[in-house]
């Protein structure tokens, strides 16, 4: 038997490297780029152009004539193609190049039909302000996505939440450009570690949902680098994927995906981006344009309602006739597309179905939740939930599961959808509710304890069971989906249900499951809040572990939830409600002041500010320092658990210009450094020290290109929290410029 393997292997060896003498981009020693280009010299037009156009699976292929796509090339889709998944670019046999199987999105495998393991949302997440924790999930689904036979993944949702009602804020990672840049970054960094390619996405600016393929975004250059494209800088150079899909909105007049200023000049030649752009799904417009101004891939045809096969061959070779893209720019566009194959690993590596420890996987999931949710309130130490003998769960299906978000990112649960029928039934729905109930966790921890639920459809009864019990848990949900936007008011009867539990138990703490912020009009009345966003497969255990002390609280908020609407700073959204595809126009005239920073210009009091989160324990920061050197920006500190139990502490360091306005900056400070650390009580962590990206200290320079640090005196600011901010230690910055183009 031994003997068998070792002849075969060798056989394999010997006949790959003999292949290798043909096929040079065979030799795995050869480097990326060279085997990139060895492949794409050997392609003849038609396989150059199979590569820059996908399909998608299940969206009526069959039913488009066969002189757009060959009867060949549909049977090849329909053998090959994983059932139900978002995208699929054919192979090349001849060449050995591996057909590219996408599979959405950040927080799992997504197919129709296929459970698999879902992460909390990406904005869970993020709260946890511990880029490991997203690593450890971008391995985790990554896994499940190999073992699924998928090679690529349209995932690192890296849009800022720049507007509060988005639908698909909890896709992404916040309302910051250096936290989202860590975050987004980490969980492509975990994907593509296990040889796969990821995208990050949606170049770029679509910061809406309302219209989103018909809206126009003006931004100035200045705001837009400062703001939303400094976010995926971040994490472009974070992780580097392999792939970064252009938006359906238009920026400054033109459409993402033939953006020449976003897709050529920044991504590509700015920023030095070796990968391929592909098309958001239905976001292309054009055929020469698109290719000529930056797409190097139209993915996900026939998808859309009227969506055109601007890259199908027939059209591409007319194109290419003409000479309206040139043979060279084919080129590119093909050696973008296969070189993250060989980057990644994914050409050495190939996806192979097989098992999944879903065990396992649903464990990374719940320390992600455990370490992201977030304590905004915990008046007189209501939490944990000790020596109680009797416990109302009132609300929102808690003992069924917890709520996931909805559109492309959506997961199927393993064990299914716990509450099902729910309204929308349809895209971007169905409803979905992880089937992890907080009520049947808390049974668990607590099995002394007499714990009982009430829907909360019914008020009177819930308030009955809130008085007849030691403690009231309140859980209300906002749903939130891809292709939407919402409103922060909870809708039905949640908030008057909060107040009447609130008002008949003093003892009420309220749970939430939202997609991003919301208001609390009773955030007064009630001593403890828990904000889970969507807190995953495990979310029930994670909620209970954390009500009981089991584990400490440690997330923050990645985003500033508003007092009330009058604080944000657009009335109201371009399109909100109407039916899609009418153009809209919006003018983001707050530039790069997104979040706290546009909290601080307007001397705005927030609900809660971004970075709140409480512990069981205190922490302070100590040893903080702050210097410079040769101009460059160094920060330090240490974590002191003050308190009485173990816990995770989040020192957070922002910059303030004495003057913000003398020296052009968007807002009075800026979050510059972040880190986590787990400390024993009455210890103090190791010294963490950061060098400062220069560009969190300057200002973009349209004009010529470059980021310029203004001298003076900036205040460094430490502490917990954006508004928290106790220790402060002053430098002198010297001017400085440099040019955007990295080097
Ligand atoms: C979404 C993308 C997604 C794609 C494929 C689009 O509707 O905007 O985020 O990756 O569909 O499912």
């Amino acid at each position: 038997m031994m003997r068998t393997i070792t002849i075969a292997a060798l056989m394999a060896c010997v006949s790959t490297s003999a292949l290798a003498q043909t096929q040079p981009w065979l030799d795995k020693s050869k480097s990326a780029d060279d085997r990139a280009k060895a492949a794409v010299a050997a392609m003849t037009t038609e396989e150059k152009m199979t590569l820059v156009f996908g399909f998608t699976d299940g969206g009526g292929l069959d039913k488009v004539p066969d002189d757009v796509v060959s009867p060949a090339v549909k049977a090849d889709v329909a053998a090959h193609a994983v059932k139900g998944s978002a995208g699929f670019v054919p192979a090349i046999p001849r060449l050995n190049i591996p057909g590219q199987t996408q599979t959405d999105a950040s927080i799992g495998v997504r197919v129709q039909g296929m459970a698999r393991t879902a992460l909390p949302s990406s904005l869970a997440t993020a709260a946890s302000f511990d880029p490991q924790v997203s690593e450890a999930g971008g391995r985790m689904i990554a896994q499940e996505a190999k073992a699924s036979g998928f090679n690529t993944f349209l995932a690192g949702g890296a849009n800022l939440a720049r507007e509060p009602r988005n639908g698909r804020n909890f896709e992404y990672v916040g309302e910051d450009p250096w936290l989202a840049g860590k975050m987004a970054g980490g969980l492509i960094n975990g994907i593509q570690s296990q040889h796969m390619v990821s995208t990050m996405k949606h170049f770029a600016v679509n910061d809406q949902e309302s219209q989103r393929t018909t809206v126009d975004v003006t931004i100035a250059p200045e705001a837009m680098h400062q703001s939303d494209l400094l976010a995926f800088e971040f994490v472009y150079e974070t992780a580097k994927p392999g792939s970064v899909m252009c938006s359906y909105n238009l920026v400054n007049g033109r459409w993402a995906c033939e953006n020449e200023y976003l897709l050529t000049k920044t991504l590509k030649q700015d920023w030095g981006f070796k990968g391929y752009v592909m098309s958001d799904w239905g976001a292309v417009h054009s055929t020469a344009d698109a290719a000529n101004f930056g797409l190097d891939q139209f993915t996900g045809f026939p998808c859309c309602g009227d969506h055109q096969s601007y890259f199908a061959p027939k059209v591409f070779k007319a194109a290419l006739d003409k000479g309206d893209i040139s043979m060279a720019r084919l080129d590119d566009m093909a050696t973008r597309i296969v070189w993250p194959l060989f980057s990644s690993g994914v050409f050495d590596d190939p996806a192979k179905v097989g098992p999944i420890d879903f065990k396992a996987n649903a464990d990374v999931s719940q320390k992600a939740a455990e370490d992201s949710l977030v304590l905004l309130k915990n008046d007189g130490n209501l939490l944990p939930l000790t020596g109680v003998k009797s416990v109302a769960m009132i609300g929102a299906h808690a003992d069924k599961g917890v709520m996931a978000g909805g559109g492309s990112s959506g997961v199927t649960p393993i064990g299914g959808n716990a509450i099902e029928g729910l309204e929308p039934k349809t895209w971007p729905g169905p409803v979905v509710f992880m089937p992890s109930s907080p009520v049947e966790a808390l049974k668990t921890e607590l099995p002394k304890a007499k714990i009982a639920y009430a829907s909360g459809d019914d008020i009177a009864a819930a308030v009955a069971l809130a008085k007849s019990s030691d403690v009231a848990v309140v859980f209300v949900t906002q749903w939130m989906g891809e292709g939407m936007d919402g409103t922060l008011e909870l809708k039905g009867n949640q908030d008057a249900l909060v107040a009447a539990v609130a008002a008949a138990n003093p003892k009420t703490i309220v749970v939430v499951e939202s997609g991003g912020a919301i208001l609390m009009p009773w955030a007064n009345q009630v001593p403890a809040v828990l904000e889970t966003f969507y807190p995953g497969a495990r979310g029930g255990q994670a909620i209970a572990r954390i009500l009981t002390g089991k584990v400490n609280p440690s997330g923050h908020l990645p985003i500033s939830f508003p007092a009330s609407n009058a604080q944000l700073a657009h009335d109201a959204i371009p399109g909100f409600g109407k039916p899609d595809g009418v153009p809209v126009h919006i003018t983001y005239a707050e530039g790069a002041a997104i979040g706290y920073k546009w909290y601080d210009v307007k001397a705005l009091t927030p609900l809660f500010a971004f970075g709140h989160g409480l512990s069981y324990t205190t922490f302070a920061v100590s040893d903080a320092k702050a210097q410079v050197d040769n101009g460059a920006l160094s920060v330090g500190a240490t974590i002191r658990n003050s308190g009485k139990t173990a816990g995770k502490g989040v020192v957070q360091v922002y910059v303030a210009p004495a003057d913000y306005k003398a020296v052009g900056w968007e807002a009075p400070k800026r979050l510059i450094a972040f880190h986590k650390d787990a400390v024993a009580a009455g210890a103090s962590s190791a010294a963490f020290t950061q060098k400062i990206d220069p560009r969190l200290l300057a200002t973009y320079e349209a004009a010529d290109n470059s980021w310029r640090i203004h001298a003076g005196t900036y205040h460094v600011l430490f502490g917990q929290a954006s508004d928290d901010l106790p220790v402060s230690v002053d430098v002198m910055l010297p001017d400085l410029v440099w040019s955007a183009v990295h080097k």
